[in-house]
C-alpha cells in the first residue's frame, strides 16, 4: 500500500549521487552575503519511498508517470503536470517527498527557502527570487519553494506593501510561465495565508495529513530498523501511543530509544513505560482506558503498574478486561 521501496537501502541516508556543480553551473548567491540562494540535493533513484497515504501515493505516481511519458502526452496535445503545492503540518514529509520525487525523475532538487529570501533586505529579495527562478528554469530539475507563506507573513509591515505585492506578482508569473522541463513545487504549513490567486495556479494540491494507524505502524518498523526484533512486542502499544504525531516526531522518539538501548542506559521496558506514561497525560479519559486495556492484553505488566502508567484505576481496568474485548467502545476499537 506504500510506494514501492528498495528494502536493501533501508535506513540509508539520502546520498549525493554526483559531484558538486561545475563553476558555470554555480548556484545563484545573494549579492551582499554571498550565501547560496538555493540548496541542491542530488539523490540516487533507489531511495526508500516516503510513507504516504494511498491517495497521495496515487497522485505522485501519476505525476511521475506523466513526466516519464511526457512525449506521449505532447503527441496528444497535452502537457504533463508542471506544478504542485504541498500542504501540511511540519514533519509529515513535504521536503522528503520533494527530494524523493526528484530522485525518481533523475533530476536534482533545488530548494529555495522563502523565509531566507524574505529576511534579506526587501529591495534585494525580488532580485534574489528572480535569480533563483531563472537558474532553475534553465535546467531539468525540481524546484521547491519552501515556506511559500513567508511572503504573506511579511505583509503586516505596512512600509513593505508595494514591494511585497511585486514579489507576489513575480511568483504568480513564474508559476504561469514555468517550463514543462521542470517541476515546480511549493510547500506550506499555513494554507490559510496563501493568496487565492496563487493557490489557483498550481496544477495539483497535495495534502499531507497526520498518519493513520497503519502508516504509524509502518513508520515505527522503518525507524526501528535492525532493532525491530527487540521492540517487536511493543509495536501495537507504540502505534497507539503515537497516534496524532507526525512522522518526524515518531522518528525522533524511536532514535532516542535506540540510542539508549545501544548504550545500555535503560532497558526497553523502562523506556516504553516512561514514554507511554508521558503520552497518557495528553489523552482523554477514554483514550487512557483504551491504552490501559491494550497494556493489560499485550504485556505482562501488573494491573498496579498499568494503573500507575495510565492513571486509570485498577477497578476500571478489571472491568474492561475481564469481560473481553466486547467492552471496548465500538468507535474506538479500530484505533488500537
Ligand atoms: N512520509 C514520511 N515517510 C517517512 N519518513 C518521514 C515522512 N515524513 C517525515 N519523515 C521523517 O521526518 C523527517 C522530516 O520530514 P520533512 O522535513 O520532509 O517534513 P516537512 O513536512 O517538510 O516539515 P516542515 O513543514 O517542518 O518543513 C524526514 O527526514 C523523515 O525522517
Ligand atoms: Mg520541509
Amino acid at each position: 500500500m506504500f510506494l514501492r521501496s528498495k528494502p536493501h537501502r533501508t535506513g540509508a541516508p539520502l546520498r549525493k549521487a554526483v559531484t558538486p556543480s561545475s563553476p558555470e553551473q554555480a548556484l545563484p548567491v545573494d549579492d551582499e552575503s554571498r550565501l547560496s540562494l538555493l540548496k541542491e540535493f542530488t539523490d540516487l533513484p533507489d531511495q526508500e519511498a516516503p510513507l504516504l497515504s494511498p491517495g497521495l501515493e496515487e497522485m505522485l505516481g501519476q505525476l511521475i508517470l506523466e513526466r516519464k511519458q511526457a512525449e506521449r502526452l505532447v503527441a496528444a496535445g497535452l502537457v504533463p503536470t508542471r506544478s504542485a503545492i504541498f500542504v501540511g503540518q511540519p514533519g509529515l514529509g513535504k521536503t522528503l517527498t520533494a527530494r524523493w520525487l526528484a530522485s525518481q525523475l533523475g533530476v536534482p532538487l533545488y530548494v529555495l527557502d522563502l523565509t531566507a529570501v524574505m529576511s534579506s533586505l526587501l529591495g534585494r529579495s525580488g532580485n534574489n527570487l528572480r535569480a533563483a527562478l531563472d537558474f532553475a528554469k534553465q535546467r531539468p530539475c525540481v524546484l521547491l519553494l519552501d515556506e511559500i507563506d513567508a511572503i504573506a507573513k511579511r505583509r503586516s509591515d505596512d512600509s513593505d506593501v508595494g514591494e511585497l505585492k511585486r514579489l507576489v506578482t513575480v511568483i504568480l508569473q513564474e508559476v504561469d510561465e514555468w517550463p514543462s522541463t521542470g517541476v515546480l513545487l511549493a510547500a506550506t504549513n499555513h494554507p490559510e495565508l496563501i493568496d487565492p490567486a496563487l493557490w489557483r495556479r498550481f496544477d495539483l494540491v497535495v495534502e499531507f495529513k497526520t498518519p493513520e494507524p497503519v502508516a504509524v505502524k509502518e513508520a515505527i518498523k522503518r525507524f526501528l530498523g535492525p532493532d525491530f526484533a527487540l521492540f517487536a512486542r511493543w509495536v501495537d502499544i507504540l502505534t497507539f501511543a503515537f497516534r496524532g504525531q507526525s512522522f518526524s516526531d515518531i522518528g525522533r522518539e524511536i532514535q532516542r530509544f535506540r540510542r539508549a538501548v545501544a548504550l545500555g542506559t535503560a532497558p526497553d521496558v523502562d523506556l516504553i513505560e516512561e514514554f507511554i506514561k508521558a503520552r497518557a497525560l495528553s489523552l482523554d479519559r477514554q483514550g487512557r482506558i483504551d491504552m490501559a486495556v491494550l497494556l493489560a492484553k499485550q504485556t505482562r505488566l501488573s494491573q498496579h503498574s498499568i494503573s500507575d502508567i495510565t492513571g486509570v484505576s485498577r477497578d476500571t481496568i478489571r472491568k474492561y478486561t475481564t469481560d473481553g474485548p466486547a467492552v471496548v467502545p465500538k468507535k474506538r476499537r479500530r484505533e488500537g
